[in-house]
């Protein structure tokens, strides 16, 4: 994983457990049974509220009865209160001090109350989880997606076929695979006439004379290294060894050194790494092997 991704994934974590937390915090403050409302003439003494003037303003002398039969009506405390005082103290006509302040409640339906603080939080959660979800769905699908274009995974050129014809094939006739590190592949030499007798005739891993070989090991996936003396692939991890075009000869392994496709394109080599080719075996040999001593100990394990 890229370190972009590493804190792709890293933010999201972080940005949900803050919200996590803050919807837990509101969400408790919310729910905390018997906290009365407060009001700021809860705040002022007796001495205080008496000289505020403005409660004569507002005296709540009577309750409609129709109103208070329905509980449509509600007086707050603080105002019955402040009417009371105001009627002991004033020495006006009690008619002026009629007004009536009421508070009517009405019941709406969720689609006129709009969104309440519990349901905001709710939903701001699952919009930041759903987020998460996809940041990290999209860097995996990122991470795993073969890349289309250049690298290991597309169709890599790796060379003019002429120049690697040459470069894979020595002036004494020895082979020399030629490592290409974008394809993770050897290209080695494999003779036109060669592919009728061997078991690849037809499955396009042959083109210009050459074929690719990935270098990972089929037993258990060591990197292959080529050995000079021998003239094949000797596996140092337990033993198995390959010919130079990757067919199975001795150790633990299952089947030749996987390959890929090749094509001549123009007199360039593709290579298409993006298919790894499998194949058994194989039980006639094409190339001889070994063509000298073995690079790996003698006493390796033997074969399963
Ligand atoms: S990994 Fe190559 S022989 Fe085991």
């Amino acid at each position: 994983m890229t370190t972009v991704q590493l804190l792709i994934v890293a933010l999201s974590a972080i940005v949900l457990v803050g919200v996590l937390g803050a919807f837990v915090i509101a969400y408790r403050r919310s729910e905390s049974p018997g906290r009365p409302a407060r009001s700021w003439r809860s705040g002022l003494s007796r001495e205080t509220r008496k000289a505020d003037r403005s409660a004569l303003a507002t005296p709540v002398v009577a309750r409609p009865a129709e109103a208070a039969a329905d509980h449509e009506v509600e007086v707050t405390e603080t105002e019955a209160t402040a009417a009371e005082e105001a009627e002991e103290e004033s020495e006006e006509p009690v008619a002026a001090m009629q007004a009536v302040e009421v508070m009517r409640v009405e019941e709406l339906s969720p689609q006129e109350a709009g969104v309440n603080r519990r349901q905001f939080f709710t939903r701001a959660l699952g919009a930041t989880f759903g987020a998460f979800v996809g940041l990290n769905g999209i860097s995996y699908l990122a991470f795993l997606w073969p890349r289309l274009s250049g690298g290991f995974g597309s169709d890599i050129d790796v060379g003019a076929i002429a120049d690697l014809q040459t470069e894979v094939v020595l002036n004494d006739g020895s082979i020399l695979p030629k490592f290409v590190p974008e394809a993770r592949a050897y290209i080695v030499p494999f003779a036109e006439s060669d592919i009728s007798r061997s078991q690849f005739e037809g499955s396009g891993v042959v083109a210009g004379g050459l074929t690719a070989l990935f270098q990972r090991c089929v037993h258990l996936g060591c990197r292959v290294p080529w050995c000079d003396a021998s003239q094949g692939f000797e596996c140092p991890c337990h033993g198995s060894k390959y010919n130079y075009v990757g067919e199975y000869e001795a150790g633990p392994a299952p089947r030749n050194l996987d390959r890929f496709a090749v094509e001549d394109q123009n007199g360039r080599l593709i290579v298409r790494t993006g298919t790894i080719i499998q194949t058994a075996r194989a039980i006639a040999k094409t190339v001889q092997y070994p063509q000298g001593p073995s690079c790996i100990a003698l006493n390796a394990p033997t074969e399963v």
